[in-house]
């Protein structure tokens, strides 16, 4: 018999890609094998997201591809994961006779059994969500260097425009034990870094019995032998403390880098998109931050045209992006998504404004970054390998302290998951060029 395939279609964030991982996980145990196309795939998931209209409207034409498949293989096997699926839930089944399961987010818990349902030829959709507690068994990881973990799950912040409270449930957080296990776990097989994942990890350990917070959390994290390196994203301004700084700063394994969504510099804005911090704060926070760890760098997520946005409010982002000085910002047009408090405001905004306020931020961050260039080059900077690729003429890469990307080259042969320095010679804008030295 020849083996069965699987292919999973990941969308939206590492929350996302963590759960494809406990999927995949889970199909591999009953023997399926990953495959790089759905061509050939017995069973198949797309695990959607539901952040922007964009990638939900994808969702509907990788279906229609799907079904085209399907037809000649009617025993192949359809699920969708994730927000849309924890949005629409039935509606999905009904609509898409190609689909043969729907599971919502919390689901994943439950992953095994789901896969057995839909082998047994059930059609169903399962968008329970369970927030009295979070509990993940542990599950094999694919060989690698850096892995990603959960440490929370849900949003309790009702930003206006956002629809990830509604599709991921209220805020709740694995215990330190379970956490400080899977990454003993994942050292022993082999990862040096790990990226603690929640949507706003500063307010993790707030449902526990146990009195424990996110400062303490990477203290715990930190004291695991063998571990080189802790990330985490996301931190929500309001809820990042000085605390938080001072742990960042002490404790030796955690990378130099914060991202820190601003998402608008104009106080009106920020006051109707309910995020409960004004500029000037998140500002000071950033300040203090430097004032601790001068080599701190920092990220940003932007939301342009947003219901009433005007030049003045645009102009004010702009602001705020020279004036804290972003290694990196990641910015999307505002989009209208169901259910949420945004949802009855106008989105009056039109489509041609918030392109060109987009181009123009984006050109204003590349401007401001080829002006740092320069000061990059001529240093030494530790790169953790994740990838090598000897046909390339810079056969290592990896990423440096400040969540950089670095690809060298070396006299000696290298290994994944050696951390080596690298004097940098090229500083690009998506990449910086060296030797190891
Ligand atoms: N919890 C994280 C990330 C949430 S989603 C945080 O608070 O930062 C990732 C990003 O998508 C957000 O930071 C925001 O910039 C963007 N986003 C969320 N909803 C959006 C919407 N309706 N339209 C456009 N961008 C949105
Ligand atoms: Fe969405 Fe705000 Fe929660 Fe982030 S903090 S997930 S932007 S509601
Ligand atoms: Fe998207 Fe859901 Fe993540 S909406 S951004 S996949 S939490």
């Amino acid at each position: 018999m020849s083996s069965k395939h699987y292919f999973i279609y990941t969308f939206g964030c590492a929350m996302n890609e963590y759960d494809t991982e406990r999927i995949a996980a889970s199909l591999e145990a009953r023997g399926y094998i990953p495959s790089d196309t759905v061509d050939d795939s017995d069973f198949i998931v797309l695990n959607t997201c539901s952040v922007r209209e964009k990638p939900q409207a994808k969702i509907l034409s990788y279906l229609g591809q799907i079904k085209l498949l399907k037809e000649k293989r009617p025993d192949m096997i359809v699920g969708v994961s994730g927000c849309v699926a924890q949005q629409e839930g039935d509606k999905f089944l009904k609509n898409n006779k190609v689909v043969n399961f729907v599971m919502g987010t919390d689901a994943v818990s439950h992953i095994d059994d789901i896969i057995d349902r839909a082998l047994n030829g059930e059609r169903f959709a399962d968008t329970e969500v369970d927030s009295s507690s979070f509990s993940i068994s542990s599950f094999n990881r694919k060989d690698k260097i850096a892995a990603n973990v959960t440490i929370m799950k849900g949003c309790n912040n009702f930003c206006s425009y956002c629809i990830v409270p509604y599709v991921r449930g209220r805020e709740v957080s694995r215990t330190p034990e379970e956490i400080i296990n899977e990454v003993k776990s994942l050292v022993s097989k082999g990862v040096k870094e790990v990226c603690l994942l929640g949507q706003n990890v500063n307010s993790y350990g707030r449902n526990l019995s146990k009195k424990i917070d996110f400062p303490d959390l990477l203290s715990l994290v930190n004291k695991v032998e063998g571990l080189e390196r802790i990330r985490f994203v996301t931190s929500h301004p309001k809820d990042f403390s000085d605390k938080m700084i001072y742990a960042m700063a002490e404790n030796d394994k955690v990378c130099r880098y914060l991202h820190l969504p601003l998402q608008s510099g104009s106080n009106q804005i920020l006051k109707a998109m309910n995020r409960r911090y004004t500029y000037e704060e998140y500002k000071e926070k950033i300040l203090k931050a430097r004032e601790v760890m001068p080599d701190i760098e920092f990220s940003s997520d932007f939301i342009v045209g947003f219901p009433n946005e005007t030049d003045e409010d645009f102009n004010a982002t702009l602001n705020a992006v020279k004036e804290i000085g972003y290694d990196r910002i990641f910015a999307f047009n505002y989009s209208k998504r169901p259910g949420t408090k945004a949802f009855d405001m106008e989105d009056n905004v039109p489509a041609k404004v918030k392109s060109e306020r987009l181009n123009s931020l984006f050109e204003l961050q590349d401007s401001l970054y080829d002006k740092k260039l320069p000061s990059l080059t001529g240093i030494k900077t530790e790169v953790l390998i994740t990838d090598i690729n000897e046909d390339k003429e810079f056969p290592y890469y990896g990423l440096n302290m400040y969540n950089r990307k670095v690809a060298f080259s070396s006299d000696k042969s290298l290994n994944y998951g050696d951390t080596v320095n690298v004097l940098i010679q090229n500083a690009r804008r998506n990449c910086l060029y060296g030797i190891e030295v």
